[in-house]
């Protein structure tokens, strides 16, 4: 494209500030500048704060009735060409507003389309749409993290009784309800949905008519169209409305915890898929194969879960290094707020469905958890506190416990194969020498965790109790997960396949990996 060629492009779309320059950007600069390929996506949410904007155009007096009404058709028919592809950005459109500005132009002509910027500004436009954006997809990653506990629920149910090695440092720790185990997974997961609702009551503020940092001088009536975006209230302030993103930050944090937390659980099944362990097998449909090694089957979802925290944790992180530092009101540093945020959302989105498909099929071998569970010393501690129950120090009975599994571990037995005459002589002076073999009412593994029933122990109706709360938990949350964040008057966008978004979602995992 020669020098000429692209002035007269600049002239002609890149108009937004044409007044006082005498050439359009370098080509450079444009490459460099644009954000169509990321930002089209929130070409729906454009358009309706478009409405809401040009109805508080035609309240103030700004646009009379007759005109409003041809703007909104506009509007409508550029919503229309957005949704069927027949618009799409160009080359030369920094940005989805100015290629909205664009189309509206196209349509309207431009004595009518060249209306609709007044007294607003893309700082405070972007700013709002950001924001909208994020609460659509806050409730939808909420309404799929409550499907996977469900599925984690369902699983526990399953589960009943079976008792399996609780582990601390890896080490066998405690016996412990594989329910339980599992139900350890549900309330992280429950306290990310929690904290996007949390996060929502704080966005739930509309900077739209925050112009560019100040505010505008054209009576125009933001509470209106805060309602009609669905937000309860308006920023308190211009300034802040357009120029902060800690409300950005903070919804990346939660999705970098949803994928930390979803990684601590595969790294769990991971483990209990070894042939080590053997403790899990995976549903054909949720796990691959192996293109030169018949026999693997692959924890892929797991494994692919595991990664992908890194990367929302890097989201998090560039985010936040790019808000440090920014001088107070708009800078174009915030544009990259978004790629970050995109980012997460399209991972979760496609991650959580795979996810959860991966947990629902998981089928445990619980005979083989229930015969490791009370191996490697596991019932060590009940010995020690059936002693404190007998009037035993605590401290002395640590030892005299230490000292059953000193002696089983130097016959290389258990705990429970020491005879009646080695628990009264390891006991004795602590212990009537007759009442000391029923230390062995203990040495169970269901007597064990029956005993651990205070709560939120791994005792059978604790862990009943506790499911019972965490599908109340799952019932309360599903109010905001399945709550709309639009307002009366507000279109829901359709999706439109044309950005990244619909082409993740479309997308399948192929099965097969080395
Ligand atoms: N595209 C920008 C963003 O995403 C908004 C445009 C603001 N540009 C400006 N020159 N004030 O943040």
């Amino acid at each position: 494209m020669d020098m000429g060629q692209q002035a007269s492009h600049a002239d002609e779309h890149l108009a937004l500030w044409g007044g006082r320059f005498a050439s359009g950007p370098s080509p450079e600069l444009a490459r460099l500048s644009k954000s169509t390929q990321f930002d089209w996506r929130l070409a729906d949410d454009d358009i309706a704060g478009s409405r809401a904007h040009a109805r508080a155009l035609g309240r103030a007096g700004l646009l009379g009735d007759d005109e409003l009404r041809r703007m909104e058709d506009a509007l409508d028919e550029l919503q229309r060409q957005v949704d069927s592809h027949e618009f799409e950005p160009i080359e030369d459109d920094e940005d989805e507003a100015t290629a909205l500005e664009r189309g509206l132009i196209s349509i309207a002509g431009d004595d009518l389309g060249g209306k609709l910027r007044a007294g607003r500004s893309r700082n405070d436009q972007i700013a709002t749409l950001i924001r909208l954006w994020l609460r659509r997809h806050a409730r939808c990653i909420a309404s799929q993290l409550l499907r996977l506990v469900d599925a984690i629920i369902v699983q526990s149910q399953r589960a009943g009784g079976c008792v399996m090695p609780g582990r601390t440092h890896m080490q066998h720790a405690q016996p412990v309800l594989l329910a339980h185990q599992l139900m350890a997974h549900a309330w992280p997961l429950l306290r990310d949905v929690d904290r996007l609702q949390d996060w929502d009551r704080r966005i739930d503020q509309s900077p739209y008519g925050s112009g560019a940092l100040a505010g505008s001088t054209l009576g125009l009536d933001p509470r209106a169209v805060a309602d009609e975006l669905g937000f309860s209230s308006v920023t308190d302030n211009s300034i802040d409305g357009t120029s902060s993103r800690d409300l950005v930050a903070e919804f990346s944090f939660v999705a970098a915890m949803i994928g930390v937390d979803l990684s601590r659980f595969s790294e769990e099944i991971i483990i209990w898929n070894t042939q080590e362990f053997a403790f899990v097998r995976l549903d054909d449909a949720y796990s691959t194969g192996s293109s030169i090694m018949p026999q693997k089957k692959n924890p892929d979802i797991a494994e692919l879960a595991r990664g992908k925290a890194g990367r929302l944790i890097g989201d998090l992180t560039g985010l936040m290094a790019t808000l440090k530092g920014l001088p107070t009101a708009y800078a174009r540093d915030l544009q990259e707020d978004k790629e970050a945020v995109f980012d997460q959302v399209d991972t979760l989105e496609v991650l959580l469905p795979a996810f959860t498909g991966m947990v629902s099929t998981l089928s445990f071998d619980t005979q083989r958890m229930e015969s490791q569970a009370p191996t490697g010393f596991a019932l060590a501690t009940d010995i020690a506190e059936w002693l404190v129950k007998s009037g035993v120090p605590f401290r002395h009975a640590h030892e005299l416990s230490g000292a059953c599994v000193k002696l089983a571990e130097s016959r290389g037995q258990e705990l429970w194969n020491l005879d009646d005459a080695d628990f009264s002589r390891i006991f004795a002076g602590f212990i009537p020498q007759e009442k000391a073999p029923e230390v062995r009412s203990v040495l169970s593994t269901q007597g064990s965790v029956a005993a651990r029933n205070g709560r939120g122990g791994t005792a059978p109706e604790r862990v009943r109790e506790q499911i019972r709360d965490a599908r109340a938990s799952v019932r309360r949350l599903e109010g905001f997960a399945l709550s709309t964040s639009d307002g009366p008057a507000y279109r829901p966008p359709r999706h439109h396949t044309g950005g990244q978004e619909g082409t993740l979602r479309g997308r399948r995992e192929s099965g097969v990996t080395a």
